[in-house]
C-alpha cells in the first residue's frame, strides 16, 4: 500500500530438515516476484545451503535472530558480525516467539537493533499485542511501548516493521482487514510523531499472522500494509501465491 515497495518475508521458524528446505528452495526458484522484495529466513544451520541454491533475483536470505553485541564469550549466540561475514543481509528481530520463549524484552531488542544496524544489516522488527490486550483495548499502548525505545533508529532504507498480533500467529485467526489496516495506520501515525512524518511515510509495515494464499489479496490491497511476514504458509507452495499478490 501507499506506493511503498512491497516486501514479503517467509519465516521458516524452527522447521524443515535439509531435504525439505532444499525442496522448498527449488519451488522458490520458480516463483514470480515481479516488483516484490522477498526474504526467507531458514534456521541458522541451513542458511549456507539456502544461500548457495536460492536464486538471488527471487529472494534474499534472512536470519531469524542475532546477538545484542559482537563476537565474544557468548556461548550459543550468533552475532551480527557473523551474519555479515557470511553475506547475509537481513535479520528478523523481536519476533513474539523470541519475546515469549526467550524472554527478550524491549530493552534487549533495542540493543539488538542498534547493533545489527551498526553492522550494516537490514532488520525486520516485529511488534504486536496479545489476545488479552486486543480485548481490553490496549493494542496501541503495547505497540507504542514496543516502538518507543527504537523510534529514533527507524530508517525506511534499513528497517521494516512487522505488525504481528500474537493471537493471529499460527492460529488460523487472521486479523480482519479492518483490524490490520486500523492498527497499522495507528502505528504509522505513532512513528510520525516519535520519529518523523517522512520516516512514517516511507517505512514499510508488514502484517503477519495466519496469512495464506486465500486471505492475502484483500490484505495486500490496504493502504498501510506493505507486505507480509508469513510463518506456516511460507513452508508451502502457496507462499508463491502470497508473493504474487504483492508483485
Ligand atoms: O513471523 C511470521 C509468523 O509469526 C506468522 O506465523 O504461521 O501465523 O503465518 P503464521
Amino acid at each position: 500500500g501507499g506506493g511503498r515497495k512491497m516486501i514479503v518475508g517467509g519465516n521458516w521458524k524452527c522447521n524443515l530438515d535439509q531435504a525439505k528446505a532444499a525442496a522448498l528452495v527449488e519451488q522458490l526458484n520458480g516463483m514470480e516476484v515481479g516488483n516484490c522484495e522477498v526474504v526467507v529466513a531458514p534456521v541458522f544451520l541451513h542458511i549456507p545451503m539456502v544461500m548457495n541454491t536460492l536464486k538471488k533475483d527471487k529472494a534474499l536470505v534472512s536470519a531469524q535472530n542475532c546477538s545484542f553485541t559482537g563476537m565474544g564469550a557468548y556461548t550459543g549466540d550468533i552475532s551480527a558480525e557473523h551474519l555479515v561475514d557470511m553475506g547475509i543481509q537481513w535479520v528478523i528481530l523481536g519476533h513474539s516467539e523470541r519475546r515469549q520463549y526467550f524472554k527478550e524484552d524491549d530493552e534487549m531488542l533495542a540493543k539488538k537493533l542498534e547493533y545489527a544496524l551498526s553492522k550494516g544489516l537490514k532488520v525486520i522488527y516485529c511488534i504486536g499485542e496479545q489476545k488479552e490486550q486486543r480485548e481490553n483495548g490496549t493494542t496501541m499502548d503495547v505497540c507504542k511501548k514496543q516502538l518507543e525505545g527504537v523510534a529514533k533508529m527507524l530508517n525506511p532504507e534499513t528497517v521494516v516493521i512487522a505488525y504481528e498480533p500474537v493471537w493471529a500467529i499460527g492460529t488460523g485467526l487472521v486479523a480482519t482487514p479492518e483490524q490490520a489496516q486500523d492498527t497499522q495506520k495507528s502505528i504509522r501515525e505513532y512513528i510520525a510523531s516519535a520519529a518523523s512524518p517522512d520516516v512514517a511515510a516511507k517505512i514499510r509495515i508488514q502484517y503477519g499472522g495466519s496469512v495464506n494464499g486465500k486471505n492475502c489479496a484483500e490484505l495486500a490491497a490496504l493502504e498501510d500494509i506493505d507486505g507480509f511476514l508469513v510463518g506456516g504458509a511460507s513452508l508451502k507452495p502457496e507462499f508463491t501465491d502470497i508473493v504474487k499478490a504483492c508483485s
